[in-house]
């Protein structure tokens, strides 16, 4: 095995002293309020976030940083760090043990490494371009099946009631009746990317998600062996989107399905 980067090195370490930050608010109680419709934050999401961008300005004071609740450099910088410092935060404020920081590097608007981590089982995911993906340090990839029958497909709902809610509805139907073996709703979209990586799902789509839910997560799936682009077919631009992942195989009759 290639030893990691100075990088990848340096997010492991930041996500798992943010993941003993997200266990410690949960031992103790957290404060949940509103951003607005059904979406949340709570302050364990916002002393993750402080402690992952203190870390990150300490140790590279150049570069910049997305992150979900409230930094945001220029994403078209040079150095740029992608964070989301709790995914699957209404997992989170349920106590469903299914949640993660999801931390990535690009350089030059291309991912170079990126972690997931879930601090509830300590599964620690990572990738890095051409050096490929790991679960817990052992190298992992994308599933073969070519069929739709003999995978499950990961699914996940953006904070909406409305037309992309009954869009997801309608696309999940016609899954079914492609004889999939089942649906997935787990609710923490980097980890569903990884999902897709560790070969458990054939394929995840979800019709918006931002650059912090899915920047390490692609990256992983890529160096897992598989494909993800938008639910149009296209490359995934660095902002709000749809995101189809599949081992590769199945992406044409994925894509065919939840085309939007
Ligand atoms: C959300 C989760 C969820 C997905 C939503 C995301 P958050 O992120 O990844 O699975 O369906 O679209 O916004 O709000 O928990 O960080
Ligand atoms: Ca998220
Ligand atoms: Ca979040």
């Amino acid at each position: 095995m290639t030893s990691n980067s100075h990088q990848l090195t340096f997010a492991i370490d930041v996500a798992k002293s943010a993941g003993q930050i997200l266990m410690d608010y949960l031992d103790h109680g957290i404060q949940i309020q509103s951003k607005g419709g059904v979406d949340i934050v709570s302050d364990a999401d916002l002393a993750s976030e402080k402690a992952i961008v203190e870390a990150i300005h300490s140790t590279y004071p150049g570069h910049q940083i997305l992150a979900e609740e409230g930094y945001a450099d220029q994403r078209e910088a040079e150095h740029l760090w992608i964070v989301d410092p709790l995914d699957g935060t209404i997992n989170y404020a349920h106590e469903i043990p299914h949640f993660a920081i999801s931390i990535a590097y690009y350089y030059q608007g291309k991912p170079v490494c990126g972690v997931i981590y879930n601090p509830a089982r300590d599964d620690l995911y990572s990738a890095e371009c051409g050096k490929g993906a790991f679960g817990n340090g052992q190298p992992v990839h994308v599933g073969q099946q070519e069929n739709l029958a003999e995978v499950l497909v990961g699914v996940g709902f953006y904070y909406d009631r409305g037309a992309m809610m009954r869009d997801t509805l309608k696309s999940v139907e016609t899954l079914f009746t492609k004889q999939i073996r089942g649906i997935r709703r787990f609710g923490t979209a980097a980890l569903d990317l990884v999902q897709v990586g560790l070969g458990r799902y054939g394929a995840f789509f979800e019709y918006e998600l931002s650059p912090w839910d899915f920047a390490a997560g692609r990256l992983f799936v890529e160096e897992a062996g598989g494909q993800i682009t938008t639910c149009s077919g296209d490359p995934l631009p660095l902002e709000k989107t749809s995101v189809l992942a599949s081992n590769g195989k199945l992406h044409q009759s994925v894509l065919d399905i939840v085309r939007r």
